[in-house]
């Protein structure tokens, strides 16, 4: 594993962790991360690297998930894969350097997220499994969610999240003891503000009652059959911070939360502050870096840029007086001199001419050359 060097532009800050280690719950239990998507709402970036793998305040996002399984003091992980599945044995090995014991589980066709749960059987050791959807940003400690498991003598702990608008995301009511009474996909109407947060507890039986050798959803399959049946599906909620990282908006606020401490990472050693900048980037008197901007190593920011809330990749290039707000720019990309980009993401390697503006969700493929002045989006001269 590639150790990074990096710095913040202010004063560590601590975090707060307050999970203490349960005789037995922890060593009885298996994580497991699901890692086998394809990333496609976060393309194009992840045309070249997995989305858990995205470099993510300065370490690969799936890292800081990690570091919270081991914080939790579960130390056997098992990584279902299938996009891009050899990058990520490449990156973190056995494990060992972060105090892990990593299986990896390939599904050679991606199986689903019910289906990747059920794939990985054969390297589960404990009574209990902890499973992730690998692309969520979270605060909470997993070890509450399995005390809530064990309390409740459940089949399968949900981990659900108040969010102030939960149209966009599976909803599930409880009763008044935190049993699960439905799973509803997404609704305009929802009955509650508790949403499914990717994280759930299973004992082992239920997995292995999930059919094999065929694509499963967890959310729309296992879950519903589950509650039909009768099964013990209990919840634990609460409203630590919580983000799902699919989007580039969501991406770019994720990584920018990590900086500024506002997500807590286990794997940034409570540090955090208004920037980071990596050894080996060039930063110009007369640059301003804001918002929890993120320049990757060997990148170069021209006096008089602008960034605000910007992920800049290895390697990439912001030119003189360019402006840089809430958007990713790729491995050695190139934004030209007073261009402006706005809640956008620019492929590796694409080149953004002089004076132009791309805004509101514009995605460039990488390698695309756009000219000097050659795409505005205002009308402003
Ligand atoms: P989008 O294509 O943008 O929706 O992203 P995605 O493919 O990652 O799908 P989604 O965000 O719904 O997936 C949630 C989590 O489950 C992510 O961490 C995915 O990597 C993982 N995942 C999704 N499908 C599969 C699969 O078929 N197999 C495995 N092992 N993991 C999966």
């Amino acid at each position: 594993m590639v150790s990074r060097v990096f710095r913040f532009a202010q004063g560590p800050r601590a975090l707060t962790d307050e999970s203490e280690p349960d005789f037995g719950l922890s060593e009885n239990t298996d994580a497991v991360v699901l890692v086998g998507g394809k990333g496609t709402r976060l393309r194009p970036l992840t045309l070249s690297a997995p989305k858990p793998m995205l470099p993510t305040a300065g370490l690969p996002f799936l890292q800081h998930l990690l570091s919270r399984i081991k914080a939790a003091g579960i130390t056997h992980v098992v990584l279902g894969t299938s996009f891009k599945a050899e990058v990520f044995e490449d990156y973190f090995g056995d494990g060992s350097d972060m105090g892990l014991e990593i299986d990896y589980v390939m599904e050679d066709e991606p199986l689903g997220t019910g289906g990747g749960i059920r794939n990985v059987l054969p390297k589960l050791r404990g009574d209990n499994v902890l499973v992730f959807n690998g692309d969520v940003l979270g605060g909470t400690d997993p070890l509450a969610v399995l005390r809530t498991h064990r309390d409740r003598e459940a089949d399968v702990t949900m981990h659900l999240v108040r969010v102030s608008d939960p149209r966009a995301f599976g909803c599930v009511p409880t009763d008044a003891d935190g049993r699960v009474e439905a799973f509803l996909e997404k609704t305009q109407d929802p009955p509650t503000d508790q949403i499914n947060a990717g994280c759930y507890v299973f004992k082992r039986e239920i997995i292995e009652q999930i059919p094999a050798g065929r694509s499963v959803s967890v959310e729309r399959e296992v879950f519903p059959k589950l509650l039909t049946d009768g099964a013990r599906v209990y919840a634990h909620v609460d409203s630590a911070y919580w983000r799902d990282m699919g989007t580039p908006e969501d991406f770019v606020r994720g990584s920018a939360d990590l900086v500024r401490g506002i997500a807590p990472s286990p794997a940034l050693n409570g540090q955090s502050g208004e920037s980071l900048v990596h050894e080996g980037a060039g930063i110009a008197p007369g640059a301003l870096l804001i918002g929890g901007t993120v320049v990757g190593r060997g990148a170069e920011v021209s006096a008089g840029a602008r960034l605000d809330g910007a992920v800049i990749f290895d390697g990439a290039k912001v030119d003189a007086g360019a402006v840089v707000e809430r958007s990713i720019i790729g491995s050695g990309a190139h934004i030209g001199p007073r261009a402006l980009v706005r809640d956008s993401v620019i492929g590796d390697g694409a080149q953004v001419g002089a004076r132009c503006e791309l805004v509101g969700g514009a995605r460039v493929w990488p390698g695309v050359v756009i000219p000097d002045g050659g795409l505005r989006f205002s009308t402003d001269v």
